[in-house]
């Protein structure tokens, strides 16, 4: 198993980390291939003569499409790439390794919508109604075909297909949430730029209340198609594993809050637009615009949280943990221990009371400190802190079955009593002297529980009925 040089963030979660920059990401890049489609609409408005208005908002509209989508999108893109390998360094080398041409494919539709973008912001006023149509579609096209590519590779994720057997790309690409996946987001990705769109509408000078409101009714038509969004979610509830279904219809609290927000705020801008077509009288100023825009950021906010969170214990199902080990390593792992050939020193080795300490503290950073902080988010001394010393070696023995979101713990009796003492130090809050603890009668204890615990992680069946509380 190999090991990478691990980044902390302090209090703050290494997935919230990812997850917090994923959904800037993922707002953005929506937004750019929805835009793409609006204005695709607006050009033909303008060339059939229908919207006299067209070709100013088209004009006023792209330029917050390039700056936003190009600048932002392309930012946050990099950052994810840059935060992913120092927190799952593993994860993602598996899935360049399982999708390498396919992700390759993707940046170059990504390739193609940048300069397609790009040229028709530099050219728009030189050009002809058909040579900007074509530019257009290219630029469509080619940023709705990266969403095909990526929404491929990240549904495998969650519902990987026999790609965990068998290897197969093609079982692993098109896999079971994929085509429910890709629907939804396009129909975000309408829905995202109608939304920012009415913002933009609103922001143009000198346009009478009239003009506004006609605007703003031809770009409502592209909120209409979430009206399909119910039949893609329920697709997506559908093909998801029944254990992560269970965690989100009730299961966890958390995540069980976050569709609700998504679903919510999905609600109350399909309701506004729907009541506000159907009167044919859809005027949104300024500050509801924005208000609506916040509440599609929340909507997507939420559904990215409920997607990545569904997958725990792994990041890719079955076959990689979250913390970066595969599940037949664990038994490997409980022989040698869990960080016996982690080559990375801690880079404040001096600031711990002895090599015990300083052991569970490696031990921490290799299985818990991709879901947990010491005292931060999910903190281990908020969670574990006032639990007696048995409390602690237990749970952490028996890890999944202390929550059946958390991978079987793969290491030894010494790492779950070094990691014991360590997070019972930080919960003493880091005194400058501790006593080494090794006792074999508790470590025979601990080892019964290891094997009690058994090294495949919960079973379904057990995540199901741990979903039903
Ligand atoms: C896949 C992510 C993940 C990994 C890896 C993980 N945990 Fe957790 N753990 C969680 C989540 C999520 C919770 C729920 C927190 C809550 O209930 O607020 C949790 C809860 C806990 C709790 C509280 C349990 C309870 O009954 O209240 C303890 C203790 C704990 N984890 C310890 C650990 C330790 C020690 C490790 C490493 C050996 C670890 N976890 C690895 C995600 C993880």
């Amino acid at each position: 198993m190999p090991f990478y040089p691990v980044q902390e963030y302090g209090p703050l979660m290494k997935g919230m980390l990812i997850g917090g920059l994923g959904i800037v990401h993922v707002f953005t890049a929506q937004f750019a291939i929805g835009g793409g489609l609006l204005m695709i609409y607006f050009q033909w408005l303008a060339k059939t003569g229908r919207e006299p208005l067209a070709r100013r908002f088209l004009e006023g509209f792209f330029k917050s499409i390039v700056l936003l989508s190009f600048v932002f999108g392309a930012l946050t893109g990099v950052a994810m790439w840059f935060t992913s390998i120092q927190v799952g360094a593993r994860t993602i080398g598996v899935m360049i390794d399982a999708f390498h041409w396919l992700w390759a494919t993707e940046w170059l539709f990504f390739a193609v919508e940048v300069i397609a973008g790009y040229a028709f912001y530099r050219t728009m006023h030189r050009l002809s109604d058909g040579a900007r149509m074509t530019l257009l579609i290219a630029y469509a096209v080619a940023a709705w075909m990266s969403l095909f590519w990526i929404n491929g590779i990240l549904s495998f994720q969650l519902t990987p297909g026999s790609w965990p057997e068998d290897a197969s790309v093609f079982s692993g690409f098109f896999n079971a949430s994929m085509w429910p996946a890709l629907f939804f987001r396009t129909l975000t990705s309408m829905a995202t730029a109608a939304l920012v769109a009415c913002v933009v509408i609103n922001l143009i000078p000198d346009l009478s209340r009239e003009e506004k409101r006609r605007l703003i009714h031809r770009t409502a038509h592209f909120l209409a198609p979430m009206l399909l969004m119910p039949l893609f979610g329920a697709w997506f509830l559908g093909v998801m594993p029944p254990d992560s279904r269970s965690w989100i219809l009730g299961g966890s609290t958390v995540m069980t809050l976050f569709l609700g927000i998504a679903i919510g705020s999905s609600l109350l801008i399909g309701s506004y637009a729907a009541l506000g077509l159907f009167k044919g009288k859809l005027t949104i100023n300024t500050a509801t615009a924005a208000l609506l825009c916040a509440l599609g950021l929340g909507a997507t906010a939420g559904a990215e949280f409920v997607r990545e969170g569904a997958r725990k214990p792994f990041t890719i199902r079955k076959a990689l943990y979250s913390n970066s080990i595969a599940p037949d390593e664990v038994i490997a792992l409980r022989g040698s221990g869990a960080v016996a050939n982690d080559p990375w020193p801690l880079r404040d080795a001096a600031s711990y009371p002895n090599d015990q300490v300083r052991h569970g503290r490696k031990v921490y950073r290799a299985l818990c400190s991709v879901c947990h902080t010491e005292a931060g988010a999910n903190g281990l001394t908020h969670l574990a802190g006032t639990w007696s010393p048995d409390q602690r070696r237990m749970n952490f023995a028996k890890l999944q079955m202390t929550k059946p979101f958390m991978p079987p713990f793969a290491g030894n009796a010494e790492d779950v009593e070094a990691l014991a003492q360590y997070v019972a130090w930080l919960s003493a809050n880091r005194p400058k002297k501790w006593p080494v603890r090794q006792n074999p009668e508790e470590l025979r204890r601990i080892q019964g529980w290891l094997d009690e615990a058994g090294v495949l992680p919960a079973t379904d069946e057990q995540r199901i009925a741990a979903g039903r509380n």
